[in-house]
């Protein structure tokens, strides 16, 4: 088919191309989470906003979301438990029917120098950030097989591949979501699933603005653009992930430079 720039009805098939196809978004009532469920509406998805405790950050995505014509709901669960994560799907199946995209996005930071860092902090975090994405993906997996589609959508971070001081937790949490990514993209390549982490560097969000302001300054002019990034850069690459067919295993980069 020729591509006539301009063509409306081009344009809106562009525009819809998530039309039909249901996403999950964990931790997607705020920060990277809520542009992600954002972008995945504009996009023509119907969409699952997984929040753990603020339902009111939730509702406003919603909102948002139904501004804007499309359709979301709001489920709670903590995804670091294996049967919340796995009720989260099995929801999304009775309400949606099915889901195509799973976005493991819900992650904490409990940064603290190793020599300070309690076993709590440890485990909290790796619970989160690593093994939620076990408990969500091992409950889409079978679905995600039978319907021979399906997108997997992993939020690392550069700190997995650079590190971070006072982040040996976290950067073990997001290391270990690469390794994952790599792996299981091998394992579904043949099922019609994709599997691809998206990495970002430092994003205006929450939990980039704890930082203390005079580390915060010093992080900043070390990264290439002098910028923190924005959600909306990263939900681009999630929306560019969701919808291409032959991207598999890989990490995107996002941040700034800060990380070649
Ligand atoms: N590089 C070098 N030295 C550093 C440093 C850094 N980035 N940060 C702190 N230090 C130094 C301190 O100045 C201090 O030096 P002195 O002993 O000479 O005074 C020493 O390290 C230890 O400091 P503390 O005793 O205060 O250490 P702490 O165990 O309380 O931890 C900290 C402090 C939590 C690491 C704090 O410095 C901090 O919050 N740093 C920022 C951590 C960070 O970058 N987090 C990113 C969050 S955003 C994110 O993670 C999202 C993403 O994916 C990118």
């Amino acid at each position: 088919m020729a591509i006539i720039l301009n063509d409306p009805l081009q344009k809106q098939d562009e525009v819809l191309s998530l039309k039909g196809k249901v996403a999950i978004v964990t931790g997607g009532s705020r920060g990277i989470g809520s542009s992600i469920a954002m972008e995945m509406a504009k996009h023509g998805a119907e969409v699952v906003i997984n929040y753990n405790s603020n339902k009111q950050a939730a509702d406003e995505v919603i909102f948002e979301i139904n501004q804007l014509g499309g359709k979301a709901v709001a489920f709670q669960a903590d995804v670091s438990n294996h049967d919340e994560a796995h009720s989260l799907v099995n929801s999304t199946i009775e309400h949606y029917g099915k889901v195509d995209i799973l976005i493991n996005n819900a992650g904490i930071t409990r940064d603290r120098t190793f020599k300070k860092l309690g076993t709590e902090d440890w485990n909290e975090v790796i619970n989160t950030n690593l093994n939620s994405i076990y408990h969500t993906t091992s409950a889409v997996i079978n679905p995600m097989i039978e319907q021979k589609f399906g997108r997997i959508i992993n939020i690392s971070s550069f700190i997995g591949q650079a590190g971070g001081f006072g982040q040996t937790n976290y950067s073990a949490a997001k290391a270990g979501m690469i390794g994952f990514t790599k792996s299981l993209a091998l394992e579904t390549a043949r099922n019609g699933i994709t599997v691809n982490a998206v990495c970002p560097g430092y994003i205006s969000t929450e939990m980039v603005e704890a930082i203390p302001d005079k580390v915060k300054e010093q992080l900043i002019a070390k990264i290439p653009m002098n910028r923190l990034g924005t959600t909306d850069e990263v939900a681009d690459a999630v929306r560019f992930l969701a919808t291409n067919g032959y991207v598999t295993g890989q990490c995107i980069n996002i941040n700034g430079g800060v990380y070649m």
